[in-house]
């Protein structure tokens, strides 16, 4: 087999953009800790570069610097994944790894893969299986290609599992591990800044507090939900009715923001009571969705971290590759239709919403489970 004389190298571990960091940050830690894994070098894409959408939540989750930093920065999804690529094999080439992992469905997820099996050397994706069933997600293409290039899988949950199997994954490559992201959100929680003293720096002064005992946190960023004027703007308008009901707190991530001042949509949010910031860090945001009478937002890893936290989560979206949050946890699925949007605010403010319970193996210790399993697999490889 051509890959075993690769087999000591060590485990490149790739992040790219924000929901990869939380991800990475217990395995790094996990695979330091064992003495029979061969060393981790974390390698940054750049895809997420600024201060708020990177540094804030490196520090944060008290990530390394990376060793290796590719600096990509944004561009076209061509262009991006390109780039990564381009850049990313003199990496392997150099240090002749025994795997690479990559984490989630980011572009850097899909290009450093295809990078690596180019190369003959063993891929390993966390957070494999995961399906919206909509192939005009980028993130959806990006899952499914990764996985079908994957030599191990590492699920969240087990319909993961039937999904692949689906696709013609050989069962034994995937192992059901839990979930890394909520690995980070126990670990943190302790440390997790007051949502009293975020709201504060948002800008609420201390009268006005009064009027956020209960709060919503909205987040938007898909490029279905922000892209077109007419979406984004029944949105806005969607979300400036219910912050009648209780004040909402946005962080702006960078495309969000771009399109409301070019679709002239920043007069409708400074007409409601949506207080609009810079994205938030790791320890602010935890602060903020414990606190929250309510979280509404079109990402994947809020989903399932208001399941953790138990607090009611209204998903602005068609779809979700994260059933068990709807199923067992907190989420809901509402689309992004005014009334049925407006009807489930509604039922949460009247009920206190879904109860949940915390899915099985989102117990914190999802990052030891892979650790164990990886160096028996990578010894595996070097004594055969
Ligand atoms: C990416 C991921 C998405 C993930 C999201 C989290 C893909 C296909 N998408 O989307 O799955 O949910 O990250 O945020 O990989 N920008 C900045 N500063 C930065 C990074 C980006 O200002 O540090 C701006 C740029 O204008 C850029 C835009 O945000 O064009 C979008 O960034 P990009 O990385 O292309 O995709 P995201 O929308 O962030």
């Amino acid at each position: 087999m051509g890959k075993i004389e690769s087999a000591a190298g060590p485990v490149l571990c790739v992040v790219g953009a924000r929901p990869n960091y939380m991800k990475m940050a217990p395995l790094i830690r996990a695979f330091g800790n064992r003495a029979d894994m061969p060393p981790a070098l974390l390698v940054h894409t750049g895809q997420h570069y600024d201060a708020f959408m990177n540094d804030q939540l490196f520090r944060d989750l008290q990530l390394p610097t990376p060793d290796v930093n590719l600096e990509v920065g944004s561009g076209t999804h061509a262009v991006q994944t390109a780039e990564i690529m381009k850049r990313f094999e003199p990496v392997v080439d150099t240090h002749r790894p025994s795997c690479v992992v990559v984490v989630g469905d980011v572009n850097s997820t899909i290009a450093c893969g295809l990078v690596a099996v180019k190369k003959d050397v063993p891929l390993v994706h966390v957070e494999a299986g995961l399906r919206s069933n909509d192939r005009r997600m980028p993130e959806e293409i990006n899952r499914v290609l990764t996985d079908q290039i994957s030599d191990l899988l590492y699920t969240t949950e087990r319909t993961a599992h039937g999904n692949l199997v689906r696709e013609g994954i050989a069962d034994e490559r995937v192992h059901f591990v839990g979930n890394l992201m909520i690995d980070s959100l126990f670990a943190h929680k302790p440390r997790a800044v007051p949502a009293a003293t975020s709201l504060a720096r948002a800008g609420v002064g201390e009268k006005a507090l009064a009027d956020w005992q209960q709060f919503g946190i909205v987040t938007l960023h898909r490029p279905s939900n922000v892209d077109q004027a007419d979406t984004l703007g029944d949105l806005i308008e969607t979300l400036a009715d219910a912050s009648r009901r209780l004040p909402l707190l946005l962080p702006l991530h960078p495309r969000t923001r771009a399109n409301i001042e070019r679709f002239g949509l920043a007069g409708r949010l400074s007409d409601s009571r949506i207080l609009t910031v810079q994205p938030l860090g790791y320890l602010e945001m935890l602060g903020l969705m414990s606190a929250a009478t309510i979280v509404l937002t079109d990402s994947g890893g809020i989903q399932e971290e208001t399941t953790a936290l138990g607090v009611p989560c209204l998903t602005l979206r068609e779809n979700t590759e994260r059933p068990i949050t709807i199923e067992q946890g907190t989420n809901t699925l509402v689309g992004t239709n005014r009334h049925a949007i407006l009807r489930e605010l509604d039922a949460v403010l009247a009920t206190g919403g879904k109860r949940g319970r915390v899915p099985e193996l989102w117990d914190g210790s999802a990052a030891p489970r892979i650790a164990e399993h990886l160096a028996g697999w990578i010894a595996q490889r070097v004594t055969h």
